[in-house]
């Protein structure tokens, strides 16, 4: 129930702290070891590249997941839209094996490659929020997100809860392949530094709502930019502003704007800026500089290791793999006002349904 809450969707942003700590407690000990079932990891530790395969927020959670297992367990990764893979697979690895990221358990694009992985006689993990879901049960393993029922049609602590139980697989898995980026990772005291990090970001909500009222809430588009993990983000973001608030919003590599898309950006254009990478941060600035100078509206949403002066929103540093947990959250509360002072419905978008069993 949504209790004191006005609409799911802002319940469901604010209970990420508790969606991290449930995820530490459930597949961590004391000691800080990581509990994943034995039969999983012998079958992920003989594949050669992992295919992770979703639709929408969780393909996004999905990309994220792939900087998280090349990072943390070495592992080649590919991430594919299920509705393109359904009818155009890529030419597979000799080894390969698939993690089927979804919420529901129930979406049909996704449930559609399941069963050719199946035909193949392939081995697959799902990692879902909805136990006994069709995909759970069609899949050869299971992870469970227990993050809550999630009700508003936008995905917020699924997306989330997927990139922080990523972050709990590579790490086991690396750790069983020896990658000293594993063995040196404690994955409960880096989640356990999100957790706080996203408390202290969701507690600061009268921020998010006064940049949406002022940069937002009239506009007709709108670019969120961002490179390497920072792009990751940047596209779930595009996806949440627009769902909700019916701002055409695009998700950009930042690099990649000059190459044409910079042609949309007019006086007061919003272009929010993800920066908390930092091999990638000054390209980044640099590329807010070109359409600063083209009228945009810039926002940047920057690491406090990375922040400079006149940057609107400071995220908590947290380990430089996990930083789009932080990054998210402030967007998920820019679409949340943004839909609000627009006089929409955030809970129930138009058009859409909180699972797609079509295909
Ligand atoms: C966006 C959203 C959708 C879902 C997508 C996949 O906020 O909710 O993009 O992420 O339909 O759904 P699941 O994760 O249930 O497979």
């Amino acid at each position: 129930e949504k209790g004191a809450y006005p609409y799911y969707m802002l319940k469901e942003i604010d209970e990420q702290p508790t969606v991290m700590r449930s995820l530490i407690k459930h597949y961590t000990t004391d000691d800080g070891s990581v509990i994943i079932d034995d039969a999983l990891l012998d079958s992920m530790k003989k594949a050669d590249r992992l295919y992770i395969v979703a639709a929408g927020t969780s393909y996004h959670a999905g990309l994220v997941g792939k900087e998280i297992f090349e990072g943390l367990a070495k592992v080649p990764t590919e991430v594919h839209v299920a509705s393109e893979f359904g009818y155009n697979p890529p030419i597979l690895s000799e080894k390969p094996f698939f993690i089927f990221l979804t919420q529901s358990g129930e979406t049909a694009d996704s449930r559609q490659v399941l069963a050719q992985v199946n035909k193949w006689g392939y081995e697959s993990l799902t990692i879902t929020n909805v136990e006994n879901s069709t995909l759970s049960r069609e899949a050869t393993f299971t992870l469970l997100l227990y993050a809550g029922p999630e009700i508003a049609v936008a995905s917020t602590k699924a997306y989330t809860g997927q990139i922080a139980l990523e972050a709990i697989l590579a790490k086991r898995l690396g750790e069983e392949k020896d990658v000293s980026a594993a063995t040196s990772f404690n994955v409960a005291r880096e989640l356990t530094t999100v957790a706080n990090g996203m408390q202290e970001l969701v507690d600061e909500k009268g921020q998010y709502e006064q940049i949406a009222a002022n940069a937002l809430a009239t506009t007709r588009n709108a670019f969120y930019i961002g490179r390497a993990i920072d792009y990751d983000v940047a596209q779930e973001a595009a996806l949440k502003l627009k769902e909700v608030s019916y701002v055409q919003t695009e998700g950009f590599a930042s690099g990649e704007l000059k190459h044409g898309t910079i042609a949309l950006i007019e006086e007061g254009t919003p272009v929010i800026a993800i920066i908390t990478c930092a091999k990638t941060a000054k390209h980044t600035r640099s590329n807010t500089q070109e359409v600063l100078a083209r009228g945009a509206n810039v926002i940047n949403i920057v690491s406090r290791n990375l922040a400079e002066d006149g940057d609107q929103i400071i995220l908590p540093d947290v380990h430089s793999l996990l930083t789009p947990l932080l990054a998210i959250v402030p967007c998920q509360l820019l679409a949340y006002y943004t839909s609000l002072q627009r006089g929409y419905d955030v809970d129930k978008p138009r058009n859409l349904a909180k699972s797609v069993t079509v295909e």
